[in-house]
């Protein structure tokens, strides 16, 4: 064969490998991936707390039993950098975005921009208050109002029977984030009807143990009487209860702490009698956004609402539950 044969027979033989390429791989003339498969873009808040590290969990592993591609991103509390991950998601072409929304604000821009994208985006753990309800198709999560309620009617009945002030200190959760904001005020809405609680301080914990143990030091010193804590995650209360015991005192005895979660650790605590009820937040939201992606890349509609179930715990159930926790 002449030289310039060899050379043609090469083109031909690349130009077929290239075309096999475009039709059976992973591009395609828009850039979207063409194997068949659905891809969730993911925007998670961070690895803030026990919590959130069995919802990534759940997420991750409910992907993998779907078939799913999930691009994942842990934006650090920050954000910038779940708005910088939804736009990567939106550059990319997936078929979905999911994010857990760090706060509740200044998604709008952002969201338009998955719309104008056609890229549908459902909300999980979290809201947003956009007042654009089309930018977003569901939101699958928690009710923190109704969490924040529970813990007050628990320390309504703890203390029906006290006539004097109840002192209560607050760990709120990231500032600006629907779990904080909600979780405060069902609270304040059920111990607002007796004049004897009062909430004596109250301040951010960022959801994480350093920093509740942090500003439980700080409460421990500027307050001189603390009858109840009530913190907004059981990360906090945990981090809270060193502090508590590092000033001497008995944490759930000379301090009673209701908290909001439900997580192993916290259940161990409680085993030991260091808190004293547990609101249940449910982290395992993975098969039911997997579930809800697939309803809406196949233009199925779906519910704009879906609410966790969830229960509350006292020592003795958790005690009870301990063994048989996932999370
Ligand atoms: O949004 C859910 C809250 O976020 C959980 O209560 C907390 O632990 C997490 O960081």
């Amino acid at each position: 064969m002449s030289k310039r044969a060899v050379a043609a027979a090469a083109l031909v033989g690349a130009m077929i490998i290239g075309l096999t390429a475009c039709s059976s791989g992973s591009g395609s003339s828009d850039g979207k991936k063409s194997d068949g498969k659905l891809t969730i873009g993911f925007a998670q808040v961070g690895a803030e707390s026990g919590w959130r590290t069995a919802n990534t969990k759940s997420i991750q592993d409910a992907a993998k039993k779907a078939g799913v591609t999930l691009k994942f991103s842990d934006a650090q509390q920050k954000q910038e950098n779940q708005i910088k991950a939804i736009r990567s998601f939106i550059q990319q072409k997936v078929d979905v975005i999911a994010f857990s929304p760090v706060v509740e604000s200044g998604w709008d821009t952002v969201l338009k921009e998955a719309k104008a994208a056609h890229i549908p985006v459902i909300l999980t753990d979290r809201a947003v208050d956009s007042k654009d309800e089309s930018l977003y198709v569901t939101f699958l999560g928690s009710d923190f109002v109704e969490e924040g309620k529970k813990a007050g009617d628990w320390l309504v009945k703890e203390y029906a029977s006290t006539s004097g002030e109840v002192n209560i200190v607050q760990l709120e959760g990231t500032t600006g984030s629907a779990p904080a904001n909600d979780r405060k005020s069902g609270f304040a809405d059920v111990v607002k009807g007796d004049p004897k609680f009062k909430v004596v301080a109250s301040q951010t914990g960022d959801f994480t143990r350093a920093k509740g143990k942090e500003v439980m030091q700080a409460f421990l010193k500027s307050q001189p009487k603390i009858d109840v804590l009530y913190a907004h995650n059981d990360d906090m209360a945990l981090g809270a209860i060193q502090a508590i015991e590092e000033a001497g005192k008995k944490p759930g005895t000379d301090i009673k702490i209701v908290s909001v979660d439900g997580v192993k650790d916290a259940f161990t605590a409680m085993s030991q009698g260091k808190i004293n009820f547990d609101v249940e937040c449910n982290p395992l939201l993975g098969d039911q956004l997997m579930e809800l992606a697939k309803k809406v890349k196949a233009g199925e509609s779906v519910p704009r609402r879906i609410q966790t179930e969830e229960g509350t715990f006292t020592p003795e159930q958790a005690t009870a539950a301990l063994p048989g926790r996932q999370y």
